[in-house]
């Protein structure tokens, strides 16, 4: 897996019994492996589509394939060298637009994701799932998000209504109340999870993120840009909807400068650590929350690290009756959840079976997700 913070690659190493949603698993090991600085700005540089071109996206492609074979490698030695039967790849998101729009006389919805799987195929001897998002884009989905098939597999409870909140470049939760079936499941992006924080990091302190929250945690939230930001458009959608870099990358973080060039610089990082708390905070009130009960607000990705902003979330999800947990606690590992999920999607496909949950992507029927490189 390679989300939005185009941060590097995640590896879950999965034992998988069984298929559908009674599917069991076992994670076996799991590792990160940060993108060379390099590649991450190749990559930063490919999700901008005025700059992009295709030499470099087509090289990228398969420079990702060689980076996915290492770590799939890498992450395999460190789970006692188990044996490999198939790959899921997610690979790096470089476009996606989860809503269809007038192009050339055709209304076209389209997402892409790189990092060739038959590079992988051919490196590591076994077959890989590629491709996973365009089945359900094609199938009238927002191609988006496809994790709650794991989150219904592994959190749903007959008594207890739960909310998994992941938090990458984009923030992204998973409502299932008490004894859902599938097509119960509400699924959406609340918006920026650290994209802007990042981005201004790197503008305004030249650093990836801010690590453990510590810039923020010395500013001051300015309330009145803060209530500026959460007027955008985004916010109102109603789910399904999806987000990504077109709304929330490079051009917004500079306009956003642009605006508030004299503001102090921990303000600024104080105030987009509560964007993503309070936008959160208001998409729970909004479209989960009124209907139905809910117990359990379980927390993963890198901006569960971030103390100041769970600090802020722990607050608003308080307020509205919630208990903030980690994914950890059910055995989950923050980092690795979002990699467990396309292991078992690609154990779906390899079945013939499908990965999507329409009532989250917005698709008019169950697809099987992704593309097959044999070995
Ligand atoms: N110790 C930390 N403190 C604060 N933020 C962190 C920490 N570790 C990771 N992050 C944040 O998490 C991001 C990566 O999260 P990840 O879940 O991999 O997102 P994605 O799925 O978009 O790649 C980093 O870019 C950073 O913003
Ligand atoms: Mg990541």
């Amino acid at each position: 897996m390679s989300g939005t913070s185009a941060d590097g690659i995640d590896v879950a190493v999965v034992q998988v019994l069984g298929r559908g949603f009674h599917a069991r698993f076992e994670l076996l090991g799991h590792g990160h492996f940060a993108y060379p600085q390099d590649v991450r700005q190749a990559v930063l540089r490919a999700m901008n589509s005025e700059r992009a071109g295709v030499a470099e996206l087509s090289r990228l492609n398969f420079l990702l394939g060689e980076l996915y074979a290492e770590a799939i490698r890498k992450a395999q030695r460190g789970a006692g060298k188990a044996k490999l039967d198939l790959v899921g790849c997610h690979g790096q998101t470089i476009y996606h637009q989860g809503e269809a729009a007038a192009y050339l006389g055709k209304q076209i919805a389209c997402t892409w994701q790189i990092g060739e799987g038959a590079a992988i195929a051919a490196r590591l001897g076994v077959p890989v799932v590629s491709d996973f998002r365009p089945a359900d884009v094609a199938a009238g989905g927002k191609g988006a998000p496809l994790v709650p098939f794991l989150d219904y597999l592994i959190f749903r409870d007959r008594r207890a209504g739960r909310i998994v909140q992941n938090i990458g470049g984009i923030a992204n939760l998973t409502a299932i109340p008490a004894g859902a079936k599938p097509q119960d499941v509400v699924a959406f992006d609340t918006g920026p999870g650290n994209m802007v924080l990042d981005q201004l990091m790197q503008l305004l302190f030249q650093k990836p993120y801010d690590r453990d929250g510590s810039v923020a945690r010395q500013g001051t939230i300015l309330q009145p840009l803060l209530e500026e930001l959460l007027r955008a458009p985004y916010f109102r959608r109603r789910p399904p909807k999806t987000s990504g870099r077109e709304e929330f990358g490079r051009e917004y973080v500079d306009a956003l400068l642009r605006r508030h060039s004299r503001a102090a610089k921990a303000d600024l990082i104080a105030t987009a650590t509560a964007l993503t708390a309070q936008s959160i905070a208001r998409a729970l009130k909004t479209f989960v929350l009124p209907g139905g009960k809910y117990r359990d607000y379980i927390v993963s990705g890198g901006g569960s690290r971030n103390k100041t902003l769970m600090q802020m979330l722990g607050r608003e999800t308080a307020k509205l009756g919630l208990r903030l947990r980690h994914s950890d606690d059910f055995g989950v590992p923050s980092q690795a959840k979002e990699a467990v999920a396309f292991a078992l999607l690609a154990y779906q496909t390899w079945h013939r079976q499908p990965g999507n949950i329409p009532s989250a992507t917005g698709a008019q029927r169950l697809a099987v997700l992704g593309k097959i490189s044999y070995a």
